[in-house]
């Protein structure tokens, strides 16, 4: 059995992912420190799995804590998505971004190599790629520079664990992830207003929000909106099960980096018309002005991941917009 310490284990991407492993084989042992999501979300993945889960309110700024629990559960491989991620409040507070983001990273490497276990999963993002010259982008494509400090401690991410030759790393650069687990159990638990797209999108639908506001509708694009590239987080999810395989197979690749998209670039009001229609639910929403720092389009080319880690996506839009809604209406029901 391989023991993979999961840090960020009960937030999005990481309960999803903590679904994947466990169903793939895997003993996933979870570390989070519940700043962006709540404790149930533990017991929501063991009615999933079947399975009991080890569990550390810890922050992965705590280096004898994390030793303590790589020594107790005998880990040998780690996927890191402990770590803040919204662009605008990055901007505001720059040091509480690098702080977690990079200082976690660098005491959770610290305690890998003092641990001798080499094997991490990086959650990296497109966002390293800026505003792209031509889409789709792909793992060559020039890191421009970064928008945000959110951004740039992806960039800086990236660039430690390149430079670190006693680690196997695979850094996986995520395009938009959307939608939730297709029990409702578990999905994006945004506290506060949502800075992302489909959150506010499902919370307005279902009456927490009065309305949508698209951020801008004079881009160069077909409609106007911006384009992005939206993958559905439980094929996000499978994807960090191939990328730890992959890093089993091949102990002596030192660092590589892989676009984790579909492929696709949809714009904001593809997004909404798509929502509504195979949700038949009306949306209340108004062109507004653009946001700062947003880029204009940017979607994935996933050849690199679907030959070298023989992973793709399979879910379409429509599962996305399904299980996304299903997931805000399970919330909504919920004691
Ligand atoms: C950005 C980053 C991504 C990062 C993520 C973290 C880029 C290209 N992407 O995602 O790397 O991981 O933040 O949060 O920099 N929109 C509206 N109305 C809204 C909300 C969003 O019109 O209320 C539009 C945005 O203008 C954008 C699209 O929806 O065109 C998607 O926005 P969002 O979901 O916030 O994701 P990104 O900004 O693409």
């Amino acid at each position: 059995m391989e023991n993979i310490l999961v840090t960020g284990g009960l937030g999005y991407i990481g309960s999803h992912t903590v679904v994947e492993l466990i169903e793939n084989g895997y003993q996933p042992v979870i570390i989070d420190n519940l700043s962006n999501t709540k404790i149930d979300v533990l017991e929501r993945i063991e009615r999933i799995t079947g399975k009991k889960t080890p569990f550390y309110r810890e922050d992965v700024r705590n280096i004898e804590k994390l030793q303590q629990i790589m020594t107790e559960h005998d880990i040998n491989g780690v996927i890191h998505f402990a770590a803040y991620k919204a662009v605008g409040e990055s901007v505001e507070e720059p040091l509480k971004y690098y702080d977690n983001n990079i200082g976690g990273l660098i005491t959770l490497v610290s305690a890998m190599e003092k641990k001798g276990i080499r094997s991490i999963v990086f959650s990296s993002s497109c966002t390293v790629y800026g505003e792209p010259d031509v889409s789709p982008v792909n793992e060559n494509s020039p890191i421009k520079k970064a928008s945000s400090p959110y951004g740039n401690t992806k960039q800086i991410g990236e660039e430690i664990l390149s430079d670190c030759p006693f680690l196997n790393t695979i850094a996986l650069r995520y395009f938009n992830p959307i939608g939730a687990h297709p029990s409702g159990l578990i999905g994006e638990l945004p506290l506060g207003v949502p800075n992302n797209l489909v959150p506010f999108i499902t919370q307005t639908a279902i009456g927490l929000r009065s309305e949508l506001t698209v951020f801008g509708d004079d881009y160069n694009t077909k409609d106007g909106t911006c384009i992005r590239d939206y993958i559905h987080v439980v094929d996000l999810a499978k994807a960090h099960v191939k990328a730890v395989d992959y890093i089993k197979q091949h102990p002596d690749k030192q660092f590589d980096v892989f676009n984790i998209g579909t492929g696709n670039g949809f714009t904001v009001l593809e997004i909404i018309k798509t929502f509504e229609e195979v949700n038949q639910v009306k949306l209340n929403y108004t062109i507004g002005n653009r946001r700062a720092g947003d880029v204009e389009k940017v979607w994935a080319n996933t050849d690199k991941a679907k030959n070298v880690l023989e992973w793709e996506a399979h879910l379409t839009l429509e599962d996305m917009v399904r299980t996304s809604w299903y997931w805000q209406k399970s919330l909504a029901t919920q004691p």
